[in-house]
């Protein structure tokens, strides 16, 4: 069997879509997430627009939970084509209210199941020559304020990808890592953080995208097949890139200034 994807987080948000957009080109998608429901409306959705497949119950914090994804998918698809490694959580709250705990958790899904991920998949793309895909953020290059656990997670998926994309390059496995800007899906439902305030805020980011994310999973198709490492899928985002390269200073004043309104709102409330 040819053209097999799996997705972690694939029960919701842009898991969902990245299923969807596949889908549409006739894959066969191993979905996985920790939520049943999902799951099976996201297989619902799959098979509606012309792709089929499984749903396995994984939660990424676990690697024996991964093997056993992957022993999965080659039995039943004989091996994988592409993984993403899509799931994640959110969180925020300056760095002197977040508790070693809030490190802990965010770190153990938004980085570790990456790695667990890429780790528990390897061999079955070593087969295939195959294609990782690991969602990051923005915030792992702007490392934006009263979110330092969230951006070091993301920061630590760039710097894995970027790690894989040398190493397995001998093997023709090929690494891409996607930093998108806020977007509106569900992942406030899993925000932990200190103060209801730092939720509302963080709510009010994901509102203002201009783009769904079913418009970033398209983009990542594309980006992917011309093989492209890092995606932005965010217009503002690819100028804001440009500038922390040219001028990083810049984008830390920004930051800084971000920080203060941000206290001095959340003094006021
Ligand atoms: N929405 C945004 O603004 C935004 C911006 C940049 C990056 N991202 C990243 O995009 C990815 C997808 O998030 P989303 O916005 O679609 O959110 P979402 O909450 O809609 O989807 C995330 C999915 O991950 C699943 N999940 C959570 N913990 C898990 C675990 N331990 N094991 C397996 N599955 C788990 C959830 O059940 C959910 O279905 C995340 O990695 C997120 O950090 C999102």
């Amino acid at each position: 069997m040819q053209n097999r994807i799996m997705i972690t987080g694939a029960g919701s948000g842009l898991g969902r879509e990245i299923a969807r957009r596949w889908a549409r080109e006739g894959w066969h998608l191993a979905l996985s997430d920790v939520s049943d429901s999902g799951l099976q409306e996201t297989l619902k959705q799959v098979r509606e627009a012309g792709g089929d497949g499984f749903t396995q119950r994984c939660d990424v914090r676990d690697y024996s939970q991964l093997t056993a994804f992957a022993q999965a998918c080659e039995q039943k698809f004989g091996g994988i084509d592409i993984i993403v490694n899509n799931a994640g959580v959110a969180s925020g709250g300056f760095f002197g209210e977040l508790s070693l705990e809030d490190w802990d958790w965010q770190i153990a899904i938004n980085l570790m199941g990456v790695v667990k991920g890429c780790k528990a998949f390897l061999p079955l793309l070593e087969q295939s020559k195959g294609k990782i895909i690991n969602i990051a953020s923005m915030a792992a290059l702007m490392q934006g304020p009263a979110m330092s656990n969230y951006n070091v997670a993301k920061a630590g998926v760039v710097a894995l990808s970027e790690s894989l994309l040398v190493e397995l390059r001998q093997q023709e496995i090929s690494v891409h890592v996607v930093c998108p800007s806020f977007f509106q899906t569900n992942l406030l439902d899993s925000f932990r953080g200190p103060t209801p305030a730092m939720k509302a805020q963080v709510g009010k980011l994901l509102e203002s995208s201009p783009i769904s994310a079913s418009d970033i999973a398209s983009y990542i198709f594309d980006e992917v097949g011309k093989g492209q490492f890092l995606i932005l899928p965010h217009e503002q985002g690819r100028a804001a890139w440009q500038v922390k390269q040219q001028n990083p200073q810049a984008i830390y004043d920004e930051m800084a200034s971000m920080a203060d309104k941000m206290r001095a709102k959340a003094k006021a409330e």
